[in-house]
């Protein structure tokens, strides 16, 4: 068994190099936040429209799939 998805581990290292572009709005770094907007930044995520096109740094699928993951677990910190 692996260890399921964590904010802290997994989900927060990814979503901070796209901090600042998001501050805006929210703070992607908070778990409390993220959490919130769980289904929404998904959505986001899984469409293809964040981060949006063109923009350097784009997430693989393997990142995709752990934040779909990470939602389906229910967000553990
Ligand atoms: C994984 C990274 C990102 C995630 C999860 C994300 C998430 C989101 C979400 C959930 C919204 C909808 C907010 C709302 O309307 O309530 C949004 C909108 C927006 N984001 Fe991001 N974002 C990311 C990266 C970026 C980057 C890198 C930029 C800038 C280069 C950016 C610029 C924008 C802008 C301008 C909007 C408003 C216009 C629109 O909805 O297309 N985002 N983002």
């Amino acid at each position: 068994m692996s260890t399921p998805v964590s904010f802290e581990n997994d989900i927060k290292p990814i979503l901070q190099q796209y901090m600042g572009q998001m501050m805006w709005r929210f703070d992607m770094t908070l778990y409390e936040t993220v959490k919130a907007n769980a289904a929404d930044i998904n959505y986001q995520i899984q469409s293809g429209s964040m981060p949006p096109q063109p923009w350097d740094n784009q997430l693989s699928a393997e990142q995709k799939q752990m934040f779909a993951d990470w939602v389906y677990g229910k967000c553990q910190p």
